[in-house]
């Protein structure tokens, strides 16, 4: 399902207006709504915890990061747990956030990480044993079939692109904004969400084939090989 008022905004998760996701970032913390642009009618309101974002990865995670190979490719990496933590499994590790506050902490914390798209040029094209996206990164960009074809073009031959879906079975696209707990809106930005069934329908029309799905701690990961 598409949900649309108007033509696409040209927008980045979070930036832009009152820039709730850097000044989130700044403080290392706080609760931001990521929800419909406008009055219209829409698919729900996701919420995240900053603090989560900056503090270390979990068990889970690490347990997910150590079933990976390198080097790892963290496609909106924010401000980069999941890079230190693969750095401190010996795995190589690269970030790429839009974001210049996330670029800036996961720097701080010892990690490598680009400000850039994951649309423009990444280096090691072609070359990455993994893929991470995660927290709801694939919504990136407004179009999941776009940011698989993009992770096909950089994943090596024998590589996994590690894909973490909604638990429900979504399938939307919309223009989004991101508000903090006292109002502030980031200007609109592309967003989707989806669900297993939306993830592989995707998938099979991007050269991709899902390996497996893992229902974990209440989050749903599927792993994705290059056919
Ligand atoms: C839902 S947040 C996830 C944050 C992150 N995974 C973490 O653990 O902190 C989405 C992230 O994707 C980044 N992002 C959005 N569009 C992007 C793009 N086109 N290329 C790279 N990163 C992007 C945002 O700046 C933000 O940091």
């Amino acid at each position: 399902m598409t949900v649309s008022a108007g033509p696409a905004p040209v927008g980045l998760f979070g930036q832009g207006a009152h820039e709730p996701y850097e000044c989130a970032l700044r403080l290392g913390g706080g609760t931001l709504t990521l929800r419909p642009a406008g009055q219209g009618s829409g698919p729900g309101d996701v919420s995240f915890d900053v603090q989560g974002w900056c503090a270390e990865a979990t068990v889970l995670e690490v347990l997910l990061l150590q079933s990976l190979n390198g080097p790892v490719l963290d496609v909106g990496c924010g401000p980069g747990r999941l890079l230190s933590a693969a750095q401190s499994l010996g795995l190589a590790a690269l970030g790429v956030d839009t974001s210049p506050e996330a670029v800036r902490y996961a720097r701080g914390r010892g990690a490598r990480a680009l400000e850039r798209s994951i649309f423009a040029v990444i280096p090691q094209s072609g070359s990455w044993g993994s893929i991470l996206l995660l927290d709801g990164n694939i919504g990136i960009g407004g179009s999941v079939t776009a940011l698989l074809r993009r992770c096909r073009q950089l994943i090596a031959a024998h590589g996994t692109l590690l894909v973490e879906v909604e638990a429900d079975d979504v399938d939307v696209v919309f223009p989004a904004v991101l508000e903090d707990a006292e109002g502030h809106l980031s200007d609109p930005f592309c967003w989707a969400r989806a669900g297993t069934s939306a993830l592989a329908s995707r998938a099979e029309r991007t050269g991709w084939s899902v390996a497996s799905t893992q229902r974990l701690q209440g989050r749903v990961f599927c792993r994705l090989r290059p056919v």
